[in-house]
C-alpha cells in the first residue's frame, strides 16, 4: 500500500458554541487529487487550515509526510504589492530551507513550472492578471516541493476559460510531478473534471467519500443527492419532500431536510460504513438509510 501524504483522524474544531469540522477522517495518496464540496459554512476552510497547520484541532489528528502548502482564493491579498514577484518567490524557497544552488535560477524555474516566465521575476502583484496571480501562487506553493498542496477555492475568483488553464495545471502537477492535492470547492463540476475523489461535507461532517465519478453518476448521500440536484443537467429531483424527523443536537444535522429520515437520525449521527447495497471499494458514507447496517 502507498504511504498517504496525509492522515487525519476524528479531527474536531469547535469556535465557541460553532461545530465548524465534526469527527472528520481522512487520508490523502501520493499523486491523488481529492476535491472536498460542501455548502458555505460546511467546515471546507477550517479542514484545510488544520490539515496544513494553520489552525489546531480541538481533537484529533493529522500525521503528514512532510510540511503541505496551502494555496488560498484570492492569491493578491497575500502578496505584498510592494515587492515583486520575483521577491516573493526568492523568499519563499529561503523559507522552505531547502538546498538550492542558486535561488534565482530556481525562482525562474519555479515560473516556467506554473507556465509563466522569466519575464514575470520582475513584474508587481497589481500587474498580473487573475489567472497570473494564481500561478503564482502555486510557484510559491512548490517551493518548498511539498507533496501535498491544499487548495482552497483556487479558481472560483477566475472566468471560466481561466479556470479550466489552473484546473489543467493542477492535473499536470500531480501527473507529472506526483503531487498530491485537497481541492475545496463548492462547484462540483470542476470537482468532477479534476479530482480522483470526492468527500462531501456537511455541518462539518464528512458524509460521503467515493471515486470522482461514482459520487457524480450514483450519489447514495441524501445530502450529495440534494447538492446534485443543482447541478444544470441533473435529473435528480431538486426539492424532493422533506420528513418529519426533528433532528436532534446528537442527530445526524441533515435530519429536518431529508426526504428519507427514520426515527434514529433525530438522535444518533451514524458512523462511517459502506454502502448498504453494491458496496464498492473505498466508498463509504454516513447514513442510517443508505449506509451498511451495523
Ligand atoms: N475563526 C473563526 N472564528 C469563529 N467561527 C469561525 C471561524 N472560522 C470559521 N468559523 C465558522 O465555522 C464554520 C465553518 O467555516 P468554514 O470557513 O470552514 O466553512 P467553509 O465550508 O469553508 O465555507 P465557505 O464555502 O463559505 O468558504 C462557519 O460556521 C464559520 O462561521
Ligand atoms: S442519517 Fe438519516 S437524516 Fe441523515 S442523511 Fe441519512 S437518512 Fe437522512
Ligand atoms: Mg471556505
Amino acid at each position: 500500500m502507498k504511504e498517504a501524504v496525509v492522515e487525519a483522524r476524528g479531527l474536531r474544531k469547535d469556535f465557541g458554541p460553532v461545530k465548524a469540522v465534526r469527527d472528520v477522517s481522512l487520508a490523502v495518496d501520493p499523486a491523488e487529487i481529492v476535491a472536498v464540496v460542501g455548502e458555505s459554512g460546511s467546515g471546507k476552510t477550517t479542514l484545510g487550515r488544520i490539515i496544513v497547520g494553520l489552525m489546531r484541532p480541538s481533537e484529533g489528528s493529522v500525521t503528514v509526510s512532510d510540511r503541505p502548502q496551502m494555496i488560498f482564493q484570492d492569491v493578491f491579498g497575500s502578496l505584498n504589492p510592494a515587492h515583486d514577484i520575483g521577491h516573493h518567490l526568492r523568499r519563499a524557497v529561503i523559507r522552505s530551507g531547502r538546498r538550492v544552488p542558486d535561488v534565482d535560477r530556481e525562482v525562474v524555474t519555479l515560473l516556467e513550472r506554473v507556465g509563466l516566465g522569466e519575464r514575470f521575476v520582475r513584474r508587481r502583484p497589481h500587474e498580473l492578471s487573475g489567472g497570473e496571480r494564481q500561478r503564482v501562487g502555486t510557484a510559491r506553493a512548490l517551493a518548498s516541493a511539498p507533496r501535498l498542496i491544499v487548495a482552497d477555492e483556487p479558481v472560483s475568483m477566475l472566468d471560466m476559460s481561466v479556470r479550466v488553464e489552473i484546473l489543467n495545471l493542477m492535473a499536470r502537477l500531480r501527473d507529472d510531478e506526483g503531487v498530491a492535492l485537497l481541492y475545496i470547492t463548492h462547484d462540483l463540476v470542476s470537482a468532477r473534471y479534476l479530482a480522483d475523489r470526492v468527500v462531501v461535507m456537511f455541518a462539518g461532517y464528512a458524509v460521503e467519500s467515493a471515486p470522482a465519478e461514482e459520487l457524480l453518476d450514483d450519489p447514495r448521500h441524501p445530502y450529495t443527492r440534494l447538492l446534485l440536484a443543482s447541478v444544470p443537467g441533473s435529473s435528480l429531483d431538486p426539492a424532493p419532500a422533506a420528513g418529519t424527523v426533528q433532528a436532534g443536537e446528537a442527530g445526524c444535522p441533515f435530519a429536518a431536510r431529508c426526504p428519507v429520515a427514520v426515527a434514529e437520525c433525530g438522535r444518533t449521527m451514524p458512523p462511517v460504513a459502506p454502502l448498504a447495497t453494491e458496496p464498492s471499494p473505498g466508498r463509504w458514507l454516513r447514513c442510517h438509510v443508505e449506509g451498511a447496517p451495523r
